[in-house]
């Protein structure tokens, strides 16, 4: 059927063109700047060195993560995590958020709310119970994550924020967040359901009745409100820069294509495709060992392949390098490849 091939390939189709350093300089704008792919493509890798290129043409730069693995600490080889800001180098700051941090001043602020409302003098045990069950649900600790995030963003001292993406599957998540943090107003509001249960705070309510009712729904309007701001700004095609690294390899294309498509139906707009981990073509020479040469030519396939159905879209392809990427000096060599016109 010829509508395989259509309908595979509208999604790819992307608004960036050329090299990542014209995309960035033809669009100083899309100053929200993510790479999104599998875990262990390059993300936090191009994120850093995205990051660094940036400052060094003299933008004042925000790389921040919410990875608990703390791999920016990895990358600029400092101690980041829950640091809050750290300066890296000029213009570069990197932030790692602690999600179980935040959780925890979640939990004590629901906890106050509570108690402020209801005139309590302190939280129920049921109701402590709920607390730290919903903390435990993935929900929750997205909420919190976002959050932070949405705090750092709405900041606004950066020109630009680079948000260092946990894998497709969690990124899909996370670009979903209005839905998550739609759950989350759920949970409110099945708490102050639930709430009805317990007769001395019955008692409350009714006392109270309107005042409190309105001062919840203010409190859920903020929070929509905000969920509202930050969304706004992943989906909004004039200020965010969405690129997917790749690597030339069957599985990883085919999961590409399938999150390409995902994205478009989020309404994220893509501005092109990196390519990571490409292995040097002189490599390819007669005394080259077979495992290699096997290795390239496999490449070159999907690379034919990648070139093929994206086209203009690809802005970079960045070569396997001898070792991680670790350290300024590993980041400067990654950047200068990565924005090579
Ligand atoms: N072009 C490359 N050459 C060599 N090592 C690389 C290259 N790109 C990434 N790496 C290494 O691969 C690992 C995974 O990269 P990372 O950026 O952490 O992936 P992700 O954030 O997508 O999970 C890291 O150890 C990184 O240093
Ligand atoms: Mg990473």
């Amino acid at each position: 059927m010829s509508g395989e091939k259509g309908g595979n390939e509208a999604p790819l189709r992307t608004l960036g063109s050329g090299s990542l350093a014209a995309v960035f300089r033809e669009h100083p704008e899309r100053r929200y700047v993510m790479f999104g792919g599998k875990g262990g493509l390059g993300k936090t890798t191009f994120s850093a060195a995205t990051a660094f290129w940036l400052a060094r043409q003299g933008h004042k730069v925000m790389v921040f993560s919410v990875d608990p693995q703390a791999s920016l600490s990895d990358i600029f080889q400092r101690d980041i995590f829950g640091q809050g800001p750290v300066k890296i180098m000029d213009n570069l700051w990197a932030q790692e958020i602690d999600a179980d941090k935040h959780i925890a001043e979640y939990q004590d602020e629901i906890r106050k709310k509570i108690v402020d409302m209801y005139g309590m003098e302190r939280v129920p045990d049921e109701i402590e119970d709920y607390i730290q069950a919903a903390s435990a649900e993935p929900a929750m600790e997205e909420s919190a994550i976002f959050d932070a995030v949405v705090d750092i963003v709405v900041g606004g001292e950066y020109d630009y924020y680079i948000y260092d993406l946990v894998p497709l599957g969690h990124a899909l998540y996370y670009l979903s967040m209005a839905k998550v943090y739609d759950e989350w107003i759920n949970k409110i509001t099945h708490l102050r359901e639930e709430m009805r249960g317990y007769e001395e705070v019955v008692a409350k309510i009714r006392r109270e009745g309107e005042v409190e009712e309105d001062k919840i729904l203010g409190e859920l309007q903020y929070i929509r409100g905000r969920i509202n701001a930050a969304s706004r700004i992943l989906v909004d095609r004039e200020k965010t820069a969405f690129f997917f690294v790749v690597i030339p390899e069957e599985m990883v294309l085919a999961d590409t294509r399938q999150a390409a498509e995902m994205f478009a139906r989020f309404d994220v707009p893509i501005g092109g495709y990196v390519v990571n981990r490409v292995l040097p073509a002189e490599l390819l020479t007669e005394g080259a060992p077979t495992f290699l040469s096997n290795r390239i030519r496999m490449q070159r396939r999907y690379l034919d392949q990648i070139d093929s159905t994206l086209g203009e879209q690809v802005l970079a392809r960045v070569p396997e390098l001898e070792r991680d990427v670790t350290g300024l000096d590993m980041i400067e060599r990654t950047a200068e490849m990565l924005f090579m016109e």
